[in-house]
């Protein structure tokens, strides 16, 4: 209520005269001063103030509000879809690491068409266009790009010469994971964190990076060291990276041992606890890496579980540990973590396309199939969810007071859906404000239905679209 009395006072006074579009935390001081000199999250190019700076800029855009782009859903989802008046930057995915050190490859002659198209189109709305290499078949050869000093230099040019190449104003390092195994056939090395270290301090070394952004997709546990454990100080990092946004979501999924929330918001109240936002700040943050520049990854998707009608729904038996928001009318309160046959993957939404039987990215045999993801629209395209995003009558529904995300059933499918809604999202940027934290960035651009997700984090936030006549206040 205090934020729309906020977001409508703005509109009709349009007091903040900034010389372009941009978003700006209405709560926070002017802070987070930066290592690399400045973390300018806004929408001016280069270190100093959202907008250019001719005219007032005396308050930081000190908020990231990010998604990426997912380049091989932009038939589907064109680059006149992203609401780019609602993201201080949008990271392209993937460019993919390769066995040669100094070459970044993009997967198809699709992806070099489009992505000068998606840098153009994000310039032409002021807003930052980033590239993200790595991803979870993107990672093989990180290893070795920065296993040798040598190697390095070269991985380094070749970032460079992409950024030159492309115009781009920054590049994510989605290294999925350094020191620790990921798709399977990825290349390990347990020296792998500090060579990663390493290299970042050489490429942010080179002119061409000294003002432009350099992020990373990280995993909730801090980076690990040699031993395998995540580091106890990963302070270092933050010299180099503007900002970090934290993975916290495929928590739980066809791979745990029961039904469990995919984007926790919290877990040190849960039965069992997987990890959570709550969780990897606290744990981050240990480690040495401020809050401040710490960003949430949020998740406009869920995952499937086929959960036979005997064990969906709740008894009091099954719940009576577990505390659970009051169900919907006209849904049935569903059971807690129920067990999930792993045997039978429902398809997921009408994007998830069933993958032939062959072999893996690792050259493995695979028995193929659905991924088994929802996005958000996909749960109101196939009537799980209403079109304002709430459960539809006659759903099994649950939301859980610990991870503060919902979960749907279908009992016709026996399909059950962890997921986020507007709701969980609207918590998710309660939590980012009380805990200090930059931003959130979304995966992906394409997941949300009529910007229900991303219009909710920001108005939790208290952001506020400030600048000309053309910007839209939501
Ligand atoms: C700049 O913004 C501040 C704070 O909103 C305001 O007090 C000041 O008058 C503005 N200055 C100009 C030149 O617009
Ligand atoms: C350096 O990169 C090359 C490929 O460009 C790779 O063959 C080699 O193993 C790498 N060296 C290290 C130490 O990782
Ligand atoms: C890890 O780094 C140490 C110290 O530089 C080095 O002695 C060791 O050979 C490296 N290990 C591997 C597997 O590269
Ligand atoms: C997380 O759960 C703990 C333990 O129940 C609670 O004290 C804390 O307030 C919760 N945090 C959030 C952000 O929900
Ligand atoms: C969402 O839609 C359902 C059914 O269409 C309706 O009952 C409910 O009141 C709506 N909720 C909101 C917040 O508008």
């Amino acid at each position: 209520m205090h934020n729309l009395v906020l977001f409508l006072a703005l509109s009709i006074s349009s007091v903040w005269a900034a010389p372009m579009c941009s978003l700006r935390a209405a709560s926070k001081s002017p802070s987070s001063a930066s290592p690399t000199g400045g973390i300018d999250n806004g929408n001016g190019k280069g270190g100093g103030g959202g907008g250019g700076g001719s005219t007032n800029n005396t308050l930081p855009t000190d908020v990231v509000a990010t998604t990426w782009y997912a380049g091989w859903h932009a038939s589907k989802f064109p680059l006149n879809k992203v609401s780019w008046k609602k993201y201080t930057s949008v990271t392209y995915a993937f460019a993919l690491t390769t066995p040669d050190s100094a070459t970044i490859s993009l997967p198809d002659a699709s992806d070099e068409a489009l992505l000068p198209q998606f840098v153009q189109t994000a310039h032409q709305n002021n807003v930052k266009a980033i590239l993200t290499i790595g991803g979870w078949t993107g990672s093989i050869y990180f290893s070795t790009a920065v296993g040798s000093e040598a190697n390095r230099t070269a991985f380094a040019k070749a970032c460079v010469d992409l950024v030159k190449k492309y115009d781009l104003d920054g590049l994510d390092f989605d290294w999925e994971y350094p020191g620790k195994q990921g798709l399977g056939c990825n290349i390990v090395n347990p020296n792998d964190s500090d060579n990663f270290l390493a290299f970042l301090k050489t490429l942010r070394a080179d002119p061409t990076m000294t003002n432009l952004m350099i992020t990373a997709a990280t995993s909730i546990l801090p980076f690990v060291g040699t031993d395998g454990s995540p580091k106890s100080d990963v302070s270092e990092f933050a010299k180099v990276f503007d900002w970090i946004a934290i993975m916290n979501y495929d928590v739980w999924g066809s791979w745990s041992s029961s039904v469990g929330p995919n984007a926790p918001l919290n877990d040190t109240c849960s039965p069992s606890p997987q990890g959570s936002a709550v969780s990897a700040v606290k744990a981050w943050t240990a480690a040495g890496f401020p809050a401040g520049q710490l960003v949430l990854g949020v998740a406009a998707y869920g995952h499937s579980f086929f959960v036979s009608q005997t064990t969906a729904f709740a008894t009091s038996s099954s719940d009576s540990s577990m505390s659970v928001s009051p169900n919907p009318s006209g849904t049935k309160a569903i059971a807690a973590y129920p067990a999930f046959d792993s045997h039978v993957q429902p398809q997921g939404d009408s994007w998830d396309e069933i993958a032939p039987a062959g072999v893996d990215q690792c050259g493995n045999p695979t028995d193929g199939g659905p991924s088994g993801v929802y996005n958000f629209w996909g749960l109101i395209e196939d009537g799980l969810l209403t079109s304002n995003g709430t459960a539809a009558s006659g759903m099994g529904f649950r939301r859980d007071t610990c991870s503060q995300t919902p979960y749907v059933y279908n009992s016709a499918k026996q399909t059950m859906v962890s997921y986020d809604d507007p709701e969980s999202f609207a918590a998710k940027g309660r939590f980012i404000n009380e805990a200090g934290l930059l931003g959130f960035a979304m995966w992906e651009a394409a997941g949300d239905s009529n910007d229900m997700l991303l219009d909710s984090i920001e108005n939790a936030m208290q952001l506020q679209q400030v600048g000309d006549d053309e910007c839209i206040l939501y």
